[in-house]
């Protein structure tokens, strides 16, 4: 059992429920919240942020282990450059304004994705807030920004073809262990549950790889709405759920 005092042991024993190791999120729906309130879709966006806090605090407390948002993808540079620059200035706002409260709680930040596009100031911040929280061993908090699964293969194929034409491997000796260690998330044990939030039903280019046993769980509240209640209920949605990794038997 842990011994952090951050994580509620009693709340993580509770009957019914089953804390993932890994929780991947697909935070989506808010433009719809906005719309929903007669709000501009940068409300949305802004309550996002605060579902996020109530996630990360939510973990914390339980025991989750790892916890991936995808919080931008590759393919939502198409949406209106206004709308793009702010969520940047999310991104910039919540590393800025929460740095210190997650050096508190002992949580360590990965941001995992593409840096092409992203100017200097902002891989300078991901740099400062990757390099602040590395030693800390509580919850790992993995923010997919300026992410996509195939890119993200892409990318690893491209290094592992590089040190096959340096004659560093063979490529008979190409291993899923080869791959996995070129990928952004290499480290990182699998998602056990991934969520998307608003009703929607889709991977989006999400954890790919990494979510090919992981159990999908698709809640209709749009990501602003996700509170401890919903968190509660995916958690004992988990725990119905019998995993088999393509064998036979239930792997508890
Ligand atoms: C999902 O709703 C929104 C996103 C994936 C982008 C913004 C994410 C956040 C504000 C959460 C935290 C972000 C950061 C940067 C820390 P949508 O816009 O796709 O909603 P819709 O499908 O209803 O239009």
């Amino acid at each position: 059992m842990s011994t952090d005092p951050a994580i509620d042991s009693d709340l993580r024993q509770r009957p019914g429920l089953r804390i993932p190791r890994h929780l991947g999120v697909i935070m989506d729906g808010n433009g719809r919240w906005a719309r929903a309130r007669g709000k501009p879709r940068t409300e949305g966006h802004i309550a996002g942020v605060k579902a996020l806090r109530r996630l990360v605090e939510l973990c914390i407390r339980y025991g989750v282990g790892h916890l991936t948002v995808f919080s931008f993808s590759s393919e939502n540079w198409t949406r209106p450059r206004d709308e793009v620059n702010f969520i940047f200035g999310l991104l910039r706002r919540f590393v800025a304004s929460d740095l210190e409260k997650l050096v508190r709680n002992n949580v360590q930040v990965r941001i995992i994705g593409s840096r092409q596009g992203l100017d200097d100031s902002l891989q300078r911040l991901i740099a400062e807030v990757e390099a602040k929280t590395r030693a800390n061993t509580g919850l790992q908090l993995v923010v997919a920004f300026n992410y996509g699964g195939k890119a993200e293969i892409t990318e690893a194929v491209r290094a592992i073809a590089r040190d096959v034409a340096a004659g560093r491997i063979a490529p008979d000796a190409i291993t899923e262990a080869t791959v996995e260690q070129a990928l952004y998330t290499s480290g990182i044990p699998d998602p056990d549950i991934i969520i998307r939030t608003s009703g929607e039903r889709r991977f989006s280019n999400f954890l790919l790889w990494q979510g090919a046993y992981s159990e999908l769980i698709f809640v209709e509240e749009n990501w602003p709405d996700f509170d401890e209640t919903t968190f509660l209920r995916v958690l004992e949605e988990y725990a119905g759920r019998e995993r088999r990794f393509g064998g036979i038997e239930a792997i508890t």
